[in-house]
């Protein structure tokens, strides 16, 4: 057989969240995908990283007080620990935040300058004047220009479907402050895709690079009609790679996501001698992607005309599933079906959503349904009741004698789960999984009715039938592990636990067409039980009470040591602490001070046009890049103080014990310029 070389990625899952039960499809999805094409002898690697840039991180971290690589570090090693936790291999597992990546974002943004794709227009945004930032679509909400549905993102519509601009909505509202939006102009960076229309007509239809129905709906939606220029930059603040032409400006998140494929490739490629070519700029491997439904567009047009630009490989195929629903519902918190990985793996075992996504999963786009019900029923019909079971009841008997010499004559049961091993493959090829289960079920019912039809059960009570038994066990034996060969990609565990109790480790698919005989067999060690109900229960109650992520107990758990380190001052009347007068102030213009390796200097606004000069010395904790457009607390009647480089009028209020531990205080959401702290 020809050894493939093949490159398999699935989406990046945002650094703001955890890995929930609706992620888990696509990553379980790809992950069985690859321990097939594994099994199957062929060279596969699976890159996957983290997707961390944007303003939703930057909003998570200022809610959180944290900084955006803080947040973004502490999420990798969760969703790390969650992936493991469903025995998601990953072969690297990066970060879109990486050196990698921005010099693969350069190098690509290079390419598309050249080519001369790239425009400069204005763009009317909506910024968020208190919280200091523009606004992502997701950030904003109101009433659809369409059809009046309120309530509504300000991308698209949930009830009509309309896409329009966050500036068309009705009477919007910022989600950060709840407060109107104003509309700003800024200058952005767009790419003209319209130059590649041909080229994507032709890459969407052809090859087998989709679906059908994928292709289907791109020339009906988008291909149709000539392609939008496609905005890929964001003015700061921006948690982002600032692009190195246009200075204050930055790639828009979804430019630098899918290049994070390749940086977590050559993130590998260099712990590992491989050469980064050979998997990017090579006909001889194969890309394949998996991604949800909902970002199709992304990696089917614009992605394709980045790799086009650029003389990288096109993807071999783009591999698109449905959404997750459960109970024929959308996921929900208050009823706790917004179920966490980890909250799942602290009541269940992995191996039970393994298979059940796997018999849910076809070829196609559909949404899937986790009924819980179903969920039970399935797991311990098929992988108790038909595959464990036929180990239970036949390993026990032949502990002490092993496996026949010869293989013993079953009427062609074994023969016959050999050739099915085509269907099955042929199956997991095109992602039908749902196909594979049951043709493997099929295998696992006939293997079955033999054991009830043979009763090992009885032939052990009888003495003179001791070969036959040694016979009947045999057969059963080898027919499981056909079973437990076909179902390795999407139970790991299983096939470990089988390589044990035959003394024989499964590596390859081929293991099903050769029967084991004369081997030992170990002690019979359980390997799968049933799905408790009450667990589920339980997964359920926890999930529902779990409804926003909360403040750990342990961030709680505050030291002496900073109070000790400065104790409190003697006691001041009120009369004395009104003397101060503490501001609410917004920084409008930041810069460093060459000459002074502490200082910044600020100018901040109290409202209106009353600005302060301030000169502070946070240098060594922030750059005056992140400070601009935040607001801070400021003692706004200090007497003015003349410095080496110009007059401070004011001070802004910090706490830590200076260089990087240096914290600014933060008015919360909704304060104002100009109002006063008391
Ligand atoms: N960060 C982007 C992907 C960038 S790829 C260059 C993103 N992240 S995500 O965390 O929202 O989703 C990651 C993947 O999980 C996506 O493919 C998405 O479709 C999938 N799913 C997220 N929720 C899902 C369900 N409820 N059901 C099925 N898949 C889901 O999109
Ligand atoms: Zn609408």
């Amino acid at each position: 057989m020809n050894q493939r070389t093949i490159l398999v990625t699935s989406a990046l899952p945002y650094a703001n969240g955890h890995i929930h039960i609706g992620h888990l499809v696509e990553y379980l999805q790809t992950d069985i995908w690859v321990r097939f094409q594994r099994l199957r002898g062929h060279r596969c690697v699976y890159m996957c990283a983290d997707d961390t840039h944007g303003t939703a991180i930057m909003i998570r971290a200022r809610q959180e007080g944290t900084t955006e690589e803080e947040l973004i570090g502490r999420m990798n090693e969760a969703h790390r620990r969650d992936f493991a936790g469903f025995d998601i291999q990953f072969d690297n597992y990066g970060s879109t935040h990486s050196p990698e990546n921005r010099a693969l974002c350069q190098e690509i943004w290079s390419a598309i300058r050249r080519a001369g794709l790239v425009s400069t227009q204005q763009v009317e945004q909506l910024y968020d004047a208190q919280a200091g930032t523009f606004l992502a679509d997701r950030f904003v909400k109101g009433t659809c220009p369409k059809c009046a549905a309120p309530n509504q993102y300000g991308d698209s519509c949930d009830r009509c479907g309309a896409h329009y601009s966050p500036t068309e909505l009705v009477d919007p509202k910022s989600t950060l402050s709840d407060t109107t939006p104003e509309v700003r102009t800024a200058d952005h960076l767009f790419i003209n895709i319209e130059r590649l229309h041909d080229f994507l007509t032709e890459w969407t239809r052809s090859g087998d690079h989709l679906q059908t129905e994928v292709a289907n709906y791109l020339a009906g939606h988008f291909l149709n009609e000539p392609l939008h220029d496609w905005d890929v930059s964001r003015p700061a603040p921006y948690f982002g790679f600032e692009i190195p032409d246009s200075p204050g400006n930055y790639w828009y998140v979804w430019f630098d996501a899918p290049i994070g494929y390749m940086a977590s490739t050559r993130q590998w490629c260099d712990r590992r001698g491989e050469r980064f070519d050979d998997w990017w700029r090579s006909d001889r491997t194969e890309i394949h992607h998996f991604i949800g439904k909902d970002i199709t567009y992304f990696h089917t047009l614009f992605w394709p005309a980045m790799l086009k630009t650029s003389g990288f490989s096109l993807p071999t195929k783009v591999h698109i599933h449905g959404f997750l629903t459960v109970g024929g519902e959308k996921m929900s918190k208050s009823k706790g079906t917004f179920i966490l990985a980890s909250t799942y793996l602290k009541h269940l075992n992995p191996s039970y959503l393994r298979y059940y996504y796997a018999s849910k999963l076809g070829p196609r786009v559909d949404d899937i349904d986790l009924n819980l019900d179903e969920f039970v029923a399935r797991v311990n019909a098929d992988l108790v009741g038909k595959v464990v079971n036929l180990a239970s009841r036949t390993a026990k008997f032949v502990e002490k004698t092993g496996l026949s010499a010869v293989y013993p004559a079953d009427g062609g049961l074994f023969d016959q789960a050999a050739r099915d091993g085509q269907a099955i493959a042929e199956a997991y090829e095109q992602c039908d999984y749902n196909r594979a289960m049951r043709l493997v079920m099929a295998v696992a019912d006939r293997a079955n009715q033999y054991i009830e039809h043979a009763e090992p059960w009885n032939l052990r009570k009888d003495p003179a039938k001791a070969r036959a038994l040694q016979d009947v066990c045999t057969i059963g034996l080898n027919l499981f592990r056909q079973l437990a060969v076909y179902l390795a990609p999407v139970l790991p565990r299983l096939a470990e636990q089988t390589g044990a109790l035959l003394h024989q480790p499964i590596a390859r698919w081929d293991e099903s067409r050769t029967p084991l005989v004369g081997t030992p067999v170990a002690r019979f060690e359980h390997m799968l039980t049933r799905v408790d109900p009450k667990e589920i229960e339980a997964m359920i109650d926890e999930s529902r009470a779990a409804d926003e992520p909360q403040a750990t107990v342990s961030a709680w758990d505050d030291g002496p040591e900073p109070l000790a380190a400065e104790p409190l001052a003697e006691t001041c009347s009120f009369d004395e602490f009104v003397k101060v007068d503490l501001r609410v102030a917004r920084v409008v213009e930041a810069e460093a001070v060459p000459q002074a390796d502490k200082l910044v200097r600020l100018t901040v606004s109290l409202g209106g046009d009353k600005r302060l000069n301030v000169f502070a010395g946070i240098k060594s904790a922030y750059a005056p890049e992140d400070l601009l457009g935040r607001l801070v607390v400021c003692v706004a009647n200090l007497a003015p103080r003349k410095m080496k480089f110009g007059t401070s009028e004011g001070m802004v209020v910090a706490s830590g014990t200076g260089g990087k531990d240096i914290f600014l205080l933060s008015p919360d959401a909704g304060a104002k310029p100009g109002q006063r702290v008391h």
